[in-house]
């Protein structure tokens, strides 16, 4: 499992969307949360997705084809505010018909900051993932920044405003730098495609 990692290419536009014979997951959510970050810590690679200490980084969709079993689909991060509004309005657009209509999505990753309260973004990408009835998990990031004692409450909050997480079913707690949810991810994915 994840002996074979590699990135395949990053798109703009869904016309050039490549070509896809595989099971997709996706990973999405508020830019700036860690989707980029998962990526390199999940497969233990400094540079396989590119990060940045400015958010807004990842404006295209790239692709990882793993292991010929899946593709690891890194999705726009969505409601960055100092971009233009038509820029975002562009990648909302992205985002949004790419959920819509892709056949192929067998899983999505919803991430949200385990600081921070969802916002109206989230519940609008969880009625997009309702909507299209892809299978979801939430993703609660960087939560190398809470203290042990805050990571029921960061819990409870998502499931206080999202009423489709629910604390010990699909909620997984994660941090990129200190490893935690990789093994709920490996066994996640493992499940599902090993
Ligand atoms: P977009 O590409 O804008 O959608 O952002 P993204 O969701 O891909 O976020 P990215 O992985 O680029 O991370 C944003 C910032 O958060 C970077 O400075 C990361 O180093 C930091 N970060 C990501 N994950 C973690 C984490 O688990 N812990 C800590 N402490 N910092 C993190
Ligand atoms: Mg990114």
């Amino acid at each position: 499992m994840f002996e074979n990692v590699s990135f395949i290419k990053s798109v703009f536009n869904l016309e050039d969307v490549p070509h896809r014979a595989l099971p997709e997951v996706i990973l999405c959510g508020r830019s700036n949360v860690g989707k980029s970050s998962f990526i390199n810590s999940l497969f233990n690679k400094k540079s396989l997705a590119k990060i940045s200490s400015s958010p807004g980084k990842t404006r295209s969709i790239n692709f990882y084809n793993i292991d010929e079993t899946f593709y690891l689909v890194d999705l726009p991060g969505f409601g960055y505010a100092k971009i233009s509004k038509s820029e975002r309005e562009k990648w909302g657009k992205l985002v949004s018909e790419y959920i819509r209509e892709g056949k192929n999505i067998a899983l999505a990753l919803h991430f949200i900051d385990s600081r921070h309260k969802p916002t109206q973004l989230d519940v609008m990408l969880n009625e997009m993932l309702k909507t299209a009835g892809i299978p979801h998990f939430f993703i609660l990031t960087k939560t190398d920044k809470l203290k042990q004692s805050e990571f029921s409450q960061s819990a409870k909050t998502l499931s206080e405003v999202l009423s489709e997480a629910k604390i010990n079913e699909n909620i997984v707690l994660y941090s990129s730098t200190k490893g935690r949810g990789q093994k709920e991810i490996k066994k996640i994915l493992g499940n599902m495609f090993y």
